[in-house]
């Protein structure tokens, strides 16, 4: 029975891991989030209720589940606490419940100015960031005079690393950005402010989930964006600023890869991307907004409408080996119920030849142009099909083709917006 399973995205993030995390907690005792930070935006739908978590894992809206924002994250301590105030003022929230790595930096505002100004400046190449300060937090934290969480519970500490930042950050953003620079008594007090609240929560929680595991406590690992962001395996520079492939849950929970029993890839049934940088089956013009509006592909954290295109095997392969990925879980196949033909990318051609591995390189990567395999819609509904082989035929003889080319098992596939349109077909902890 695995005891430690770790989700992650396989394609550019938006492939619908909340919703699966959802499901998956009530087979878990614990949730971890380990990279990214609010930049992040991971939709639950419960009936009625529409929940969107940046920062704090799925996970909290069951009962008795311990939810970790692990080492590797990046924290902006005010959005986690407008988080647990929405938490709160619903009734869900048990302080118990959400423990904060010691470990984890924090995002500064001076991050998010130098995020912002950053892409101002590079103009049209600019990545397309979320603008949440991610990528400059990021920076610090490998420059090493980055804060941690830690430092909030030590207030000399915090001030003097604070002081030593805003000395060199107020130079660059005033003589370079020509912006104006922070106070530093401003920060200090609202930091101390937010302090006071999440210090309660604050912990080593590398430990805690180890000590946990030991136990015999079930964890689900949650992975944030996708394997094309990830810093070292993506798109650079087109890439976010953490690792997001599975290896990231070892690194930014403080947990030995030994520990790790199965990693699932979560992908759509199609495929999308937020921001800029190459994407070889993307569509354009009516075929776009199709499955834009059928798919309601819109930012879940900016508000952004997401580029669309078809299924890219290539890239699916990729994930699977970068992440080791030992099943595979399909999202929104409802959203093509009304395709009459769909395309699947097999290869990338590129000089005269088919590459059939994919080229990190964004200069190759967005000079490809996609070998597609056309498949028949299966014109009928899949929302509400409870099993496999309530699918229409020509739907289960898609998700087949997915599950070969990507040389990965299907283990659960998800035909609508709602908590319970998923059919599971193995259930990863069992
Ligand atoms: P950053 O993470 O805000 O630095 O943005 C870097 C790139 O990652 C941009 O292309 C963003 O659109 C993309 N990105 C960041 N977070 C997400 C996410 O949660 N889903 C999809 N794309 C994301």
């Amino acid at each position: 029975m695995a005891k430690a399973v770790v989700i992650i995205g396989a394609q550019w993030g938006d492939e619908g891991k909340g919703k699966v995390v959802d499901i998956l907690t009530e087979q878990a005792d614990m949730v971890v989030r380990f990279q990214g930070g609010n930049n992040a935006g991971h939709t639950v739908i419960t009936g009625s209720e529409k929940f969107i978590f940046h920062l704090i894992p799925s996970g909290i809206l069951h009962q008795g589940k311990t939810c970790v924002i692990g080492d590797g994250v990046v924290v902006d301590p005010e959005v986690l606490l407008k988080e647990i105030g929405v938490l709160k003022a619903k009734g869900i929230f048990r302080p118990e419940d959400l423990i904060v790595s010691k470990d984890a930096h924090l995002i500064m505002p001076y991050h998010k100015k130098l995020d912002l100004a950053r892409e101002r400046l590079r103009g049209k190449a600019r990545i397309g960031t979320t603008g949440r300060g991610i990528g400059p937090a990021y920076e610090d934290k490998v420059a090493r005079c980055g804060i941690k969480c830690a430092d909030l519970l030590d207030e000399g500490e915090f001030r003097a690393k604070l002081k030593a930042n805003l000395l060199e950050k107020n130079h660059y953003i005033t003589t370079i950005l020509h912006e104006e620079g922070f106070e530093i008594h401003e920060i200090y007090h609202s930091y101390m402010t937010f302090a006071a609240a999440l210090g309660p929560h604050i912990k080593n929680a590398s430990k805690f989930v180890y000590d946990s595991m030991q136990a015999g406590k079930k964890v689900l690992f949650e992975g944030a964006q996708g394997t094309l962001l990830d810093i070292d395996h993506g798109t650079y520079p087109y890439v976010t600023s953490s690792s997001t492939i599975a290896g990231g849950a070892c690194t930014g929970s403080g947990i030995g890869p030994t520990r790790i029993d199965s990693v699932i890839g979560i992908s759509k049934a199609y495929a999308t991307r937020v921001g800029e940088g190459p994407f070889p089956t993307e569509l354009s013009g009516a075929e776009a907004d199709k499955l834009r509006e059928q798919g309601n592909e819109y930012g879940a954290t900016t508000g952004r409408p997401r580029r669309c295109g078809w299924f890219d095997a290539v890239a699916l392969r990729y994930a699977a080996r970068v992440n080791g990925l030992d099943g595979l879980v399909i999202t929104k196949l409802d959203v093509l119920d009304n395709t009459e033909k769909i395309n699947i990318c097999t290869g990338y051609k590129y000089n005269g030849k088919v590459l059939d591995e994919f080229p990190t390189e964004v200069s190759v990567l967005s000079n490809c142009e996609p070998v597609y395999e056309v498949m028949e819609g299966w014109l009928s509904p899949t929302n509400g099909a409870k099993n496999l082989k309530k699918l229409p035929a020509k739907a289960q003889k898609y998700l087949k083709r997915l599950e070969e080319l990507a040389g990965v098992p299907v283990v659960m596939v998800s035909v609508g917006a709602n908590r319970n349109d998923a059919i599971m077909i193995k259930n990863p902890f069992k």
